[in-house]
């Protein structure tokens, strides 16, 4: 039974309602919906753009209330089929929920979105509710204007009005589920562990369920990444074929399922994991949950990431338009041996390589328990006075005679066991009641329990003290390095300790929140053991991220590529390190792991005094070569061109500038034999009729390129490509087995 209750939107240039299909529009894209009143919203589009004849005449096979395209199953009323995005149990004990649409309305919004930035598009607001019981539901799709961005997320309302028994347990709540049409679909995803973050798998959805998660309680990236890319028409390909691309904005435990039943769809859910985390819906009370953005693209993998990107550059990351400092940071330079002659030297050493900012990592601050290792003082946020005897007034008083920015580590949601601040606040800390907590680095490091709104006001304040007392502190590394591993807080009441994981991550989002109200301008970076907090649902606080502990030139290649599905260069902090590798012991050569580095954030991550004047050398000149490239890697438009996955020795990506008019090559072998054959690259994303004058950067070969200072169309780049020669032309005691190269084209 249809009725006809429903409020229809005016007409809005991107949005058309017909009778009961509902399309919201991006500039390249379309989703419908088809809202009946008392049935289940259901899926009917997403796609291109439709025209107004194709939406016209959308339309499909079934006409069943009960539709495997129900777009917000709720448990416990005929959901044998699909997972349910909504299960409840009521306040009588009541497992089953029917959400019906009730109405929608389709209005433009004009607002902030997370980063601060001003955004325009059109929100479509579904109004569900259960006829039985008093609770309701809205669905949001929020397209965007100026990218081909999607976003969706749910409201959840307890609409009770008794006096008592009025409280519901939500046991799950996803977004609303994209049905994905049948066919030769493969999804891309990554998957890590610390110091392997972000490595790419690619799969094709067959029967049965494919589930991705993260139940680490504070880094929910180190592991899988919830962030998936489907290819409609089969294997991946970069620069063509239909696909999708799905991201959870969310920095805690999260779920994805892509569930594939005996109809002709595969459905991908995302949300929240509801694993031990049922929550406990009080009368008047709305849950609201974190954002999935969707793109859909014509233009295969790379179609997403561009997309993404855009996004991201626009609307998630913080001064996302503004270039971004070449630094060092003295994590593998010096590890906790921090001492005041020390940071001086280092900061003299990298502003005479050409670079812009210093950073001192871990192991400055504890007075009582000074941090010699990692065993202690987290929590004791003062400068040690035996390492630094002229605190930070010291150390910025030496950056500003060295020519760069300073910049800090702080590691805010945790203690050590041996700190003054758990001395004091035992309390403060995330442990099971009546059992010792469970203790992680060091054997003392224990996660603040940011449920607790003091321990947020104490967080806040370790930032504020920093930046209130010295605002010429320009940078903040702000790290994570252990998971929840008790479950319990000591803050929350015990009937609702299941709110612990969700209510950490809300404490979290509070204090990043006050801190970009009160320090828009500070650059921080988000780092969680390495690249533990690579998700959208904190990056819009922070500027970029620390893709990983491993800086070893030939895995960062794969690691990068795999971030690069969904996060642009600009936020990927990729820094110059010693050899052997700390991580992994392989020594590669500097020009290769400058020429690595030089495809994200560049920046340094060495012990300078240990380097010698040719080694400094090349880093100054990497350096300074960046400098000149730097807007078109930061704000250009990523072209993957050969995977470092595909098995035959070789990577290369590129970078061109909106305007084309520049673009910078990457070329990466890696690895060497005799008797080799290597591809040649073709080019992508070049104007075709425009004349590009090859010029090699950070070139360390005694003669130039054959191909160096002549000209060539986008045309012939992008259906030849330049010969690269296999080995670097050095002196005889220079030589390696290592290969790069990276070319300007202006
Ligand atoms: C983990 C980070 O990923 C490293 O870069 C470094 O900051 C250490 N923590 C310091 O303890």
């Amino acid at each position: 039974m249809k009725k006809t209750l429903f409020f229809v939107a005016a007409a809005l240039s991107s949005v058309v309602a017909i009778a009961e299909k509902v399309e919201l529009s991006t500039q390249h894209t379309s989703l419908v919906l088809e809202l009946n009143a008392n049935r289940h919203p259901e899926f009917r589009y997403y796609g291109s753009k439709l025209s107004a004849t194709d939406l016209k005449s959308l339309d499909w096979n079934g006409d069943d209330n009960w539709s495997h395209l129900n777009v917000y199953p709720a448990y416990g009323a005929n959901v044998m089929q699909n997972e349910a995005c909504l299960a409840i149990r009521h306040a009588d004990g009541n497992l089953s929920t029917d959400m019906l649409v009730q109405s929608f309305d389709v209005t433009s919004v004009s607002d902030k979105a997370p980063n601060g930035a001003d955004r325009h598009g059109k929100l479509l607001t579904v109004a569900l509710a259960d006829n039985v019981y008093p609770v309701s539901a809205k669905l949001f799709y929020l397209a965007y204007d100026d990218v081909d961005i999607i976003e969706c997320w749910t409201e959840i309302t307890n609409q009770d009005t008794k006096k008592k028994n009025n409280v519901i347990t939500l046991t799950q709540f996803y977004n609303p589920i994209l049905p994905i049409h049948r066919d030769n679909v493969w999804v891309s995803h990554c998957h890590g562990s610390w110091a392997s973050e972000g490595q790419l798998t690619e799969e094709p959805l067959n029967n049965g369920q494919l589930i991705i998660k993260n139940k680490d309680g504070m880094r929910n990236a180190t592991s899988d990444r919830n962030d998936v890319l489907f290819s409609l028409d089969g294997r991946p390909q970069e620069g063509h074929g239909a696909c999708i691309g799905a991201s959870l904005c969310y920095s805690g435990n999260y779920r994805v399922s892509i569930d594939t039943d005996e109809s002709d769809y595969h459905y991908y859910m995302s949300g929240i994991n509801p694993d031990n985390s049922e929550y406990h819906l009080k009368k008047g009370e709305t849950f609201t949950t974190p954002h999935t953005a969707l793109t859909f693209t014509e233009n295969g993998t790379n179609g997403v990431s561009q997309s993404f990107h855009r996004w991201a550059r626009k609307y998630q990351l913080r001064h996302a338009d503004q270039e971004r400092m070449i630094l060092l940071n003295s994590w593998e330079g010096v590890y906790f041996d921090i001492n005041q002659q020390g940071m001086d030297q280092m900061m003299h050493d990298i502003a005479s390589m050409g670079g812009e900012l210093f950073v001192m990592d871990d192991g400055w601050f504890g007075d009582k328990y000074p941090r010699a290792v990692d065993n202690s003082s987290l929590g004791d946020w003062v400068v040690d006075t035996r390492k630094l005897p002229d605190g930070i007034e010291g150390l910025l008083r030496d950056a500003k005679k060295n020519g760069v920015k300073f910049g800090i580590w702080i590691e805010p949601e945790m203690a050590n066991t041996v700190s003054e601040l758990y001395e004091a606040h035992p309390d403060w800390i995330v442990k099971a009641p009546q059992r010792d907590p469970v203790l992680g680095r060091g054997g003392t490091q224990v996660v603040l329990d940011l449920s607790n709104p003091a321990v947020q006001d104490f967080v806040f304040s370790i930032t504020d003290n920093l930046l209130s007392k010295y605002p010429e502190i320009a940078y903040i590394k702000w790290d994570a390095n252990a998971p929840l591993m008790n479950h319990g807080s000591q803050y929350l009441p015990m009937a609702d300790q299941s709110h612990l994981f969700i209510a950490i991550h809300e404490g979290i989002i509070k204090v990043c929140q006050r801190i970009r109200e009160k320090y828009p301008d500070v650059v921080i970076q988000a780092c969680a053991s390495g690249g533990g907090r690579v998700n959208y649902g904190l990056l819009p606080y922070f500027d970029e991220f620390w893709v990983s502990d491993n800086t070893d030139g030939l895995q960062r290649i794969r690691m990068q590529w795999g971030t690069s599905y969904f996060y642009p260069a600009i936020a990927m902090a990729s820094h110059i390190s010693a050899v052997p590798n700390h991580a992994v012991f392989r020594t590669t050569s500097l020009k290769y792991r400058c020429d690595v580095a030089m495809s994200g954030r560049l920046g340094m991550e060495i012990q300078p005094k240990n380097m010698t004047d040719a080694e400094k050398a090349l880093c100054r000149q990497a350096i300074s070569d960046y400098k000149k490239v730097r807007p078109v890697i930061q704000f250009g438009d990523l072209y993957r061109l050969h995977s470092p996955y595909a098995g035959d020795d070789l990577a290369s990506l590129m970078y061109v500038s909106e305007d084309k008019k520049q673009a910078v090559f990457f070329w990466y072998k890696l690895e060497t034999y005799k008797n080799q054959h290597l591809p040649i690259v073709k080019m992508q994303g070049l104007d075709p009729d425009r004349v590009y004058t090859v010029c090699e950067l950070n070139r360390i070969d005694n003669k130039p390129l054959d191909c160096e200072g002549k000209q060539y169309t986008g045309a012939y780049l992008m259906q030849h490509g330049l010969e690269m020669p296999y080995r670097h032309i050095v002196e005889y005691n220079q030589q390696n087995d290592w290969s790069s190269r990276v070319i300007w084209l202006k």
